[in-house]
């Protein structure tokens, strides 16, 4: 749901309120290319944006009360800090930045966040927030800057910020700037399991790359080509359907997060064992998703694994993004 009001601050003070919805993503393949001089790594992925949703409120304030950012829906021991640190306080001084530079007017914002995507998951929560806190602001702000322009921003903030302006369906390579958007739109619905621990995206690449260099003195590939799980070549830059992903998904950076969190692979084997043949985990992790055609039977999942103490939720595949009518 999107509220927006047209105007600015009236008279009495008042300001205007947006308010957006911020999807969280699966990856429902993610090949790992390659690593790259600047210490990433070039990827080839397909996002796809899911029922699923932070809120972010953002309301203007006089210009001397700068920025500033209250977080709710935090519980837990996975905690979020409403500092610089955070995505969306990165995104806001980002964007302030930049506008200055322009030759802007510098303005103020008071931006409230609900979580309710998992933190460090793989889910792209922090990312979409931020996605969110630059198409938002520039609205507030009347800045009027391209979705291009934007996603070059959010570039700098995280490496998968690009895809949020460019969804709900979509694949990502480079480091996750380079964006092309898929038409053919995936229906269907995902049962996620939330497990209660964050996992750091940056640890996770760090062990890939210490396992491909194991593997190679093994003279073991199988990390390295994952490109094979797939009957049409990555490379020549003609992707598969989406069909064709959910009949072989794959993630190289699942074996990693699995080894170092074992419960994740039973996850992985009572999900299967419930009717699902497309059973993979997003991102870095540790989040798992399961994919079902029909909602009744991805419920009747989601029961079972609630029944083994798992947190889980029923979301669908979006067919539209929720940030198209403020781009
Ligand atoms: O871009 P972001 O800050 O989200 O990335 C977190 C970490 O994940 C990076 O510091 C890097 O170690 C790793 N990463 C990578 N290649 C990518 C994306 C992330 O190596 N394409």
């Amino acid at each position: 749901m999107v509220h927006h009001s047209g105007s600015t601050e009236n008279l009495l003070g008042c300001s205007e309120k947006i308010t957006l919805n911020a999807p969280a993503k699966l990856n429902l393949y993610l090949e790992v290319l390659g690593k790259r001089s600047d210490g990433y790594h070039n990827l080839c992925s397909l996002f796809q944006m899911v029922g699923l949703y932070d809120s972010l409120s953002m309301t203007e304030v006089a210009v001397s009360k700068g920025l500033a950012l209250k977080v709710e829906g935090v519980s837990g021991e996975i905690s979020l800090a409403a500092d610089a640190s955070n995505l969306v306080l990165r995104a806001a001084n980002l964007l302030q930045k930049e506008m200055q530079e322009a030759g802007f007017p510098a303005r103020g914002a008071r931006i409230h966040l609900m979580k309710k995507i998992p933190i460090s998951a793989g889910m792209g929560g922090g990312s979409s927030d931020a996605a969110a806190t630059l198409i938002g602001l520039n609205r507030l702000w009347s800045l009027g800057w391209s979705c291009e322009k934007l996603a070059e921003l959010g570039g700098q903030i995280g490496s998968d910020l690009p895809f949020f302006f460019y969804g709900p369906t979509a694949w990502v390579s480079g480091r996750g700037e380079v964006v092309e958007p898929v038409s053919q739109v995936l229906e269907g619905i995902f049962l996620l399991v939330h497990p209660p621990f964050a996992v750091s995206t940056a640890a996770v690449f760090k062990a890939y790359e210490q396992a491909r260099t194991q593997e190679r003195e093994n003279g073991n590939i199988e990390l390295t080509n994952a490109a094979t799980h797939l009957s049409i070549p990555l490379d020549v830059g003609l992707k598969p359907l989406a069909e064709e992903i959910l009949r072989h998904p794959h993630n190289d950076l699942e074996k990693v997060t699995l080894s170092a969190h074992p419960v994740l692979k039973e996850i992985k084997v009572l999900l299967k064992s419930l009717g699902s043949e497309c059973v993979l985990m997003s991102g870095s992790g540790p989040s798992l998703f399961a994919y079902f055609e029909d909602s009744d039977a991805a419920n009747v999942a989601a029961l079972q694994m609630e029944k083994h103490g798992h947190r889980v939720s029923v979301v669908p595949t979006l067919k539209q993004s929720p940030f198209k009518d403020f781009l």
